[in-house]
């Protein structure tokens, strides 16, 4: 606890009204002492004329260090299979590490690193560096080379970062899979990627409570493509380890050279695959290369954080384990030499004042975080917040999904002091990089508003059937010209990468996934996604995935997953099921499936809630009306019925569904 925190800080009723007042306020210039020094004090993001576009990312490439210089920028040949700087070639790890370590900089500190129960490590550079040059020469000896696939399935701890540039030095493509993730799903996104290693830990620890990781693995079946399993001793419990086939972390570290040169890679050379929930069961592996991606995360990384890498202390709250940990956790800020934050608990655990305590202990500038933890934060309190110094804090991100106004307001008053601009970044795992965004010091922010397109980047609102611009309104949400970090396919599986982002308005239009309005002075306001994802505090999970999971449940005939409004999670899942034969549903047995979800995928995918029904409405042609579904959820008036294939059946669903709540 800090005795210098200031004193005129809010909570209560004071709070409320301070809220409510500013409310009405509805815009926020940058602040003064802010624009006047910031980063992007100069830029004009709309100005950039779209010639121009290709220019500016070739420009930000060059800041890297290139091994073979490009000469060609971005080649439009064959869309939508883009390409961007193809000749150069580079090295991702010595840009994050080699680079920073020659100039000076190898005692600078990469990660303070906290752990659950209170441990602290500070990593240097040439402290990760070393680390990551071993382990690049102990893959190598388990017989990775350039273009195998490894898996890493760790918690956030130092390692993870260790494993990816590791396979990034040597050009070994990384599958990363959320900690979170069940082993069986974890199985199954090595199996889709033909992974030779696997990288994971002998245990894991949640808010107290020690789970093993290794073993649960190995208990989710053999796989024929995995070559070896490296273990890391993180919790200190008995693994179960195959000789031949498994080793421990330490062992092959100390027992590797010290150097592994960093060999130039092609610019596109695949730098990871990540696999993201799309509308079908099947995960979407998203392929990221190596020039295009490292350009557009460590460009944006500076620009929206305004980051100096000299003075500031980042951190993204967020898990390795998805795309934003990757680009702004590990390749965006070790790219630019900045000093980051690794944070292994959960935000309420040992208690709910563990974040702000650990801003005020290192000093923490820039803070990056989701909605969804906002949400949780303002319910336990400004109290907690109130007695830290947060005085060091600059600049406060969101990511994930569309933030409410009143959670936008409570970050800027509570945590920001009203001193601090709001960044709420809007991108994918496909975009790979932040693509719409406020910039610092520049732009008027409105609560809930992504604002506009960066520079070099062209998001437009457009017409679901024309496709033409909607200059004022509601639309979809499309990107109309190539950006370096994009993805380039998804794993094996070209056409489903052209049909599902590249086929509804022709190969140069990318089509997102998610509504949005444009509003009268141009700022975009993202509304959610239009196909079948369901975002659950920022994760993207499949309905058609669960679907397919609860129906392997041995009493379940069939399911109907769908979304439902949730104050503190945005969204959540809501799962109507048709038992088997005469079979009850009964609170046991609705706890039996929801653990059955989280055991197949993970906690994460857990539905909230079961509504035990007898018959799902179907149109005249069998499909599934999820529309209706939502519909009752939400408690609007339904829609058009006609042509559904029992109408009546719905006043019965309405009553089970009121049961069920
Ligand atoms: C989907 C992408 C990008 C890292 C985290 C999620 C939603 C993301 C915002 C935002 C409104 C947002 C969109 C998007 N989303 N950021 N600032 N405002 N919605 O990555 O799992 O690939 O999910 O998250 O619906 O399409 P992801």
């Amino acid at each position: 606890m800090s005795t210098s925190a200031p004193s005129l800080l809010l909570s209560g009723e004071q709070l409320d009204r301070r809220l409510e007042e500013l409310l009405q306020q509805k815009r926020f210039s940058p602040p003064a002492h802010f624009a006047a020094t910031a980063r992007g004090r100069g830029a004009a993001p709309d100005v950039l004329a779209e010639s121009d576009q290709a220019a500016f990312w070739a420009e930000q490439a060059r800041t890297l260090h290139w091994d073979t210089p490009f000469a060609s920028v971005l080649d439009e040949s064959n869309p939508p299979f883009y390409t961007w700087f193809a000749d150069g070639t580079l090295n991702v790890s010595y840009n994050c590490l080699d680079r920073h370590v020659l100039a000076g900089h190898g005692d600078r500190v990469a990660f303070h690193w906290a752990g659950e129960e209170g441990e602290q490590r500070a990593i240097t550079y040439a402290e990760l560096l070393r680390d990551v040059q071993r382990f690049a020469n102990a893959l190598k000896r388990l017989g990775v080379g350039k273009g195998d696939i490894v898996g890493i399935y760790l918690p956030m701890i130092p390692e993870v970062v260790v494993a990816m540039l590791a396979c990034a030095r040597i050009g070994a493509p990384h599958n990363v899979v959320f900690g979170g993730f069940a082993p069986e799903a974890v199985k199954d996104r090595m199996k889709v990627s033909a992974a030779k290693v696997l990288v994971t830990a002998d245990g894991g620890r949640r808010k107290g409570k020690t789970m093993p990781v290794k073993a649960a693995y190995d208990a989710a079946g053999e796989l024929d493509s995995l070559e070896h399993i490296v273990v890391v001793r993180h919790v200190g419990i008995d693994v179960p380890m195959r000789p031949g086939r498994d080793v421990f972390y330490d062992e092959i570290l100390a027992a590797a050279d010290d150097v592994c040169p960093a060999h130039p890679m092609e610019a596109e050379h695949p730098l990871f695959i990540l696999y993201s929930s799309g509308s079908t069961a099947k995960p979407k592996g998203i392929v990221h290369t190596t020039g295009g991606y490292l350009t557009g995360v460590s460009s944006t990384h500076k620009l929206v954080f305004d980051l100096d890498s000299e003075r500031d202390v980042f951190w993204c709250t967020a898990d390795v384990g998805w795309v934003t940990g990757h680009s702004y956790i590990v390749y965006g800020p070790l790219c630019n030499g900045a000093t980051s934050v690794m944070f292994e608990g959960a935000p309420d655990y040992p208690h709910r004042g563990i974040w702000w305590e650990l801003i005020e202990r290192y000093g923490v500038t820039v803070f990056y975080t989701a909605p969804t933890a906002i949400r949780a934060c303002m319910k336990w309190g400004a109290e907690e917040p109130n007695v830290h110094d947060l005085s060091t804090l600059r600049v406060l991100g969101s990511v994930g999904e569309p933030i409410n106004p009143k959670a936008w307001l409570w970050y800027h008053v509570v945590v920001g002091r009203e001193r601090c601009p709001i960044v709420d970044t809007w991108w994918q795992t496909e975009t790979g990089q932040i693509m719409i965004s406020p910039v610092p010091g520049h732009t008027e922010t409105k609560p809930g508003s992504a604002c506009q397109a960066l520079p070099g980047v062209v998001a437009d609102v457009v017409d679901e059937k024309t496709g033409e611009s909607v200059v004022q309104g509601q639309g979809l949400l499309v990107l109309k010209r190539p950006w370096p970090a994009m993805l380039r396919t998804l794993y094996g599986e070209d056409e489903r990468y052209v049909k599902t982002y590249w086929s509804r308005f022709g190969p140069e239009t990318y089509v997102v996934g998610d509504a949005a309005i444009r509003d009268q002075d141009g700022s975009l306001w993202i509304v959610g996604r239009i196909d079948d994802v369901i975002n659950v505090s920022g994760h993207r999970l499949s309905t058609a995935e669960v679907e397919s999971v609860i129906m392997t449940h041995a009493k379940v005939a069939e399911a109907a997953v769908v979304a439902q409004s949730d104050a503190s999670t945005g969204q959540a899942i809501v799962a109507f099921v048709i038992l088997r034969g005469e079979l009850e549903g009964t609170p046991e047995l609705e706890a039996e499936i929801r653990e059955h979800v989280a055991r197949y995928i993970g906690k994460i995918s857990r539905p909230k809630c079961i509504v035990w029904i007898d018959e799902l409405p179907k149109t005249n042609s069998a499909k599934i009306m999820r529309r209706l579904l939502r519909d009752i959820m939400e408690g609007r008036p339904l829609g058009d019925v006609t042509t559904l294939s029992d109408p009546a059946a719905m006043a019965d669903l309405a009553r089970r569904v009121a049961a069920a709540q």
